[in-house]
């Protein structure tokens, strides 16, 4: 495993608005106990022909067009707070404890080798983990945002730490793509008008389901017990690359027929669900018959973003800038997916659970309680979403990203973002047992 060294660890302290204090809303309020989104983002040297700055002089524009897009969003730069008088918790932006800034850190490695870690498949686990920061959440105050800048072996590697409270993955983007578009003073794209304010989140029960939220997952505050401990062995993770061919002929086969002789799904299944589909048979191809039998049932969840949907009135604003989602839980039997027409049986049981979510996006908005009843091992979990552009958003003025993983993941999970091209990144980790057979399942799958 490379070695990474910290070179300096500095604040990035911007004047906050005074007495600014946002109270979690009630589909923030769960994440206070599983707080965790660590993202590393890899630029090589010469990668799109552009040369990056020298370290030094990349270091302080990042640092100088961090600082200014903190200034536009202050719940990043503030701490998450337990207010003991009243029972809640809330993004302190300014008081005595929440003024303390963005930890960076700056970090360099000799033997990291930039093109490498870019361009394998297969995820050098430890390496992606030294090069993102750590960010103190077991207790509030917590820490919002951390970042990290390594200089690697032929580039730079630019880690983020943030407090799943605080921000959602579209709210990771907004802000990577404020950054990026300040840092290369691209100062029409930088300035995103934005609402942080959480009363726009109406959902029934307001205030009162905020607090019994936070009491059912977080119920030793200030202490916050992360409800989803890391696994003891570091699981292998791979990611594939899923061209836009590629998801038009998993879409075309998705609508052909089943065996049963019913059209399988509506002709214009979403990317999403052709690839949801695809990575949930393979999770059970994989796990079958050693660890799931045909007669077992099955599931997958993933999130649904609440912005402009009906079901909160007044629907949420697209700029909204905190967590606004809720989850949606998909049942089969394994045996259906275990058929020849698999994927196509999975597309549409996802099919037809996207369709309700989206007309009631707020009946699975206790998404967390499903983890007391659901198999864990038989459950593939979804996040991120073919809609991230998260090539075309963080560049910081010397190029796209050559590489872009989510760094937290456990056993069963998938982590898309878009691609360049019109195709959807799909990161994988699994268990070792399974782990190849799913990868030969998906990339079978494809062609
Ligand atoms: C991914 O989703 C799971 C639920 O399936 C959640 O526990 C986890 O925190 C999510 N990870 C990130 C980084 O959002």
């Amino acid at each position: 495993m490379p070695t990474v060294n910290i070179v300096e660890v500095g604040r990035v302290v911007v004047p906050q608005p005074e007495d600014l204090v946002v109270r979690l809303s009630a589909l923030d309020a769960p994440w206070v106990a599983n707080p965790l989104i660590q993202r590393v983002l890899l630029f090589v040297d010469d990668a799109g022909g552009q040369q990056h700055p020298p370290f030094e002089s990349l270091v302080a524009s990042l640092r100088a067009s961090l600082a200014a897009t903190l200034a536009r969003l202050p719940p990043l730069a503030g701490r998450v707070v337990f207010l003991r008088s009243t029972g809640d918790a809330a993004i302190d932006c300014s008081g005595p404890e929440g003024g303390g800034g963005v930890r960076f850190v700056v970090a360099e490695s000799d033997d990291a080798d930039a093109r490498r870690l870019a361009g394998d498949a297969d995820h050098d686990v430890g390496a992606f983990e030294a090069l993102v920061p750590e960010l103190k959440v077991d207790a509030l105050p917590a820490e919002v945002l951390a970042v990290q800048v390594t200089r690697l072996k032929g580039g730079v590697a630019v880690g983020v730490a943030l407090h799943h409270a605080v921000v959602d993955g579209r709210s990771v983007w907004m802000f990577l793509q404020a950054w990026a578009a300040s840092c290369r003073s691209d100062d029409a794209a930088a300035v995103a008008t934005v609402t942080f304010d959480r009363a726009v989140v109406a959902i029934p029960g307001g205030e009162e389901l905020a607090r019994s939220t936070l009491r059912k997952y977080a119920p030793n505050l200030p202490l916050a017990a992360n409800l989803f401990p890391r696994a003891p062995i570091k699981l292998p993770r791979r990611t594939f690359t899923v061209t836009a061919k590629h998801i038009h002929q998993l879409k075309q086969c998705m609508s052909g027929q089943t065996t049963s002789g019913k059209p399988a799904t509506a002709p214009m299944s979403s990317s999403f669900v052709a690839i949801a589909a695809l990575a949930w048979a393979s999770f059970v191809r994989s796990k079958h018959p050693a660890a799931i039998a045909a007669w077992h049932d099955v599931y997958v969840f993933f999130f649904i973003d609440c912005r402009g949907r009906p079901g909160i009135d007044p629907p949420v604003s697209e700029n909204y800038f905190g967590t606004c989602i809720t989850g949606c839980l998909v049942k089969a039997m394994a045996r259906d997916l275990l058929a020849v027409d698999g994927v196509a049986a999975a597309a549409a049981a996802i099919q037809r659970e996207v369709r309700r979510a989206a007309e009631d996006p707020l009946g699975l908005w206790d998404w967390m309680d499903i983890v007391s009843w659901v198999p864990l091992d038989r459950l593939v979990g979804i996040n991120g979403s073919t809609r991230f552009k998260a090539y075309e958003v963080a560049d910081f003025g010397w190029g796209a990203p050559s590489r872009t993983e989510l760094v937290t993941m456990t056993d069963g999970r998938v982590v898309l973002v878009a691609t360049k091209s019109g195709g959807v990144q799909v990161s994988v980790c699994m268990h070792p047992d399974h782990s190849t057979a799913f990868n030969s399942h998906f990339i079978d799958s494809l062609c």
